[in-house]
């Protein structure tokens, strides 16, 4: 497996995330939020990258969070819940980041309801990861390591 040089990324997980392995487990799976980020974890380990990690279900918190960090992480890797389809600010905070992220979403949002089409990142995404459950981070990390090497433009 192939060490990448020291990064930092941060995992940006929004409103009711919090809530995954018990809420609508057809949708979003059985695993926990803890159970994501310690396979996240030790992906990033093999890899030789630092993660940092948050959840809120507050909109500003999120914003000054991104805020705080964006000097000290290489990039990002978002599953932005219900804010993905409404949130003008957590999208220019992640612009204004100057860092590139992926978007994530455990369901696959494009088989769901109408209003989960749009999303409000996804044109300043580097990629989108949808429908995987809990692999949609793993999957998001390593496209996102890709493209912090160079091997995705
Ligand atoms: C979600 C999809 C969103 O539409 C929803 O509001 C969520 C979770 C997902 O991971 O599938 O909260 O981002």
């Amino acid at each position: 497996m192939t060490e990448d040089p020291a990064r930092r990324v941060g995992v940006v997980h929004g409103p009711n995330l919090n809530l995954v392995g018990d809420r609508e487990p057809e949708h979003y799976g059985p695993e926990t939020l803890p159970d994501i980020e310690e396979r996240m974890r030790r992906r990033a380990e093999e890899r030789g990258v630092e993660l940092v990690f948050f959840q809120s279900n507050h909109e500003g918190e999120l914003v000054d969070w991104i805020q705080e960090h964006r000097t000290d992480v290489d990039g990002w890797v978002v599953n932005a819940g219900g804010l993905t389809h409404t949130s003008v600010a957590l999208r220019d905070a992640l612009v204004a980041s100057d860092r590139p992220f992926v978007e994530v979403h455990l369901s696959n949002v494009r088989a769901r309801e109408d209003f989960r089409e749009r999303s409000l990142l996804e044109d300043r995404a580097a990629g989108v990861v949808s429908g995987f459950r809990g692999d949609s981070y793993v999957l998001g990390l390593e496209g996102l390591l890709s493209r912090l090497r160079g091997d995705a433009s």
